[in-house]
């Protein structure tokens, strides 16, 4: 199983396209070197999943960002870095979570050692990552903080499930806005704040980011069903066997149109269920209400993109859209 690749965006602009890739490979080298310790084994942990692969989905954005200010503006890289930390920090505590044994196509730093590794490797990448925020000020630290609060809180939450009387629905949106939405608005925001970007363009690319965050979970929570694994890198049905309650999930459990799929998706999925509870919510039209709904997300950050200053870049933002959308089939 092999990771999914960096994003390949479709850049029309020949400029735009060098200082994206230009862009990418310094944050790479800052990424790989923020994380060197003393200690070969902390080192060789955290590289563990730097080197496995990933998108750099977050990374691009803080990049595509920083155009709508001065792209070459000295924080713009150590912000990328700190973004890309907190996310892969996440991931490291997140497969704990999840019991996930596979991530970017390789075992997860839980599978390859065990829970007590991959949480401090985890607290270890959050240590790395304020290190570098602190030299870019207070305002950035607590931006930082703040997505942080979200994205932990997002993540009790779904573990909680919805309260008694709770829409399970708006419950999982607001989880997906939390959890993943934060840091990717958080995304834009560096890039906009870090590149001297003026204040209505930081706004409208944190709002349109957001939006693009919970229509990427929701993509992710589709591949969960849908993929085969290499395609995602991760084990398909990990959320079925933590019983974690998807939007297509949510969906074909309101329709209750099969005893045996409302049964099965009732609770954990016991591991020999697994592929039956996958083909049948493959074949059921729960799927395509989700895919429904991650297209309307997709559709509220290009409205938002829309009102940008008409840069390549905010073409740009609208191919990473297009990205969103196709990437879940
Ligand atoms: C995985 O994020 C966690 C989610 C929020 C869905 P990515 O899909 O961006 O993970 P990598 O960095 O490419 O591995
Ligand atoms: C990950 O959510 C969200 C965070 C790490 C904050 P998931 O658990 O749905 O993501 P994957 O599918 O494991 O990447
Ligand atoms: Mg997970
Ligand atoms: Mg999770």
């Amino acid at each position: 199983m092999s990771a999914p690749p960096v994003v390949d965006l479709p850049i029309e602009d020949e400029r735009l396209a060098q200082d994206v890739a230009n862009g990418l490979a310094a944050v790479e080298k800052l990424l790989r070197s923020s994380v060197e310790s003393e200690d070969a084994f902390v080192t060789e942990a955290s590289k563990h999943l730097i080197e496995a692969g990933g998108k750099r989905f977050r990374t691009l954005m803080v990049l595509l960002a920083a155009q709508f200010g001065d792209p070459s503006a000295p924080g713009v890289v150590p912000g990328a870095v700190v973004i890309e930390l907190t996310h892969l920090g996440s991931l490291y505590h997140d497969d704990v979570m999840d019991e996930a044994p596979v991530r970017r196509g390789s075992p997860s730093a839980n599978a390859r050692w065990d829970n007590t590794v991959a949480i401090l490797t985890g607290d270890y990448l959050f240590a790395q990552a304020s290190d570098i925020l602190a030299d870019l000020g207070p305002e950035l630290i607590r931006i930082q903080a703040q997505t942080f609060s979200r994205l932990v809180q997002g993540q009790i939450r779904e573990t909680i499930g919805p309260r008694a009387g709770e829409d399970p629905i708006a419950h999982y949106l607001n989880v997906l806005a939390d959890k993943t939405g934060s840091l990717i608005a958080a995304s834009g925001r560096f890039g906009a704040l870090l590149s001297g970007a003026p204040a209505d363009v930081e706004e409208r690319l944190s709002r349109a980011c957001e939006a693009i965050g919970v229509a990427f979970q929701l993509g992710d929570d589709l591949l969960d069903v849908a993929s085969t694994g290499v395609q995602s890198g991760k084990t398909p049905g990990t959320d079925l066997r933590e019983g974690i309650k998807t939007l297509p999930v949510l969906y074909a459990l309101a329709a209750d149109d099969s005893p045996r799929l409302t049964s099965l998706l009732s609770g954990p999925v016991a591991e020999e269920d697994v592929e039956e509870a996958l083909t049948l919510l493959r074949a059921h039209p729960a799927m395509d209400r989700a895919r429904a709904e991650l297209e309307a997300w997709a559709d509220r950050a290009r409205a938002d993109i829309s009102g940008l200053p008409d840069i390549p870049a905010r073409a740009a933002f609208l191919a990473l859209c297009d990205y969103v959308v196709q990437r879940s089939g």
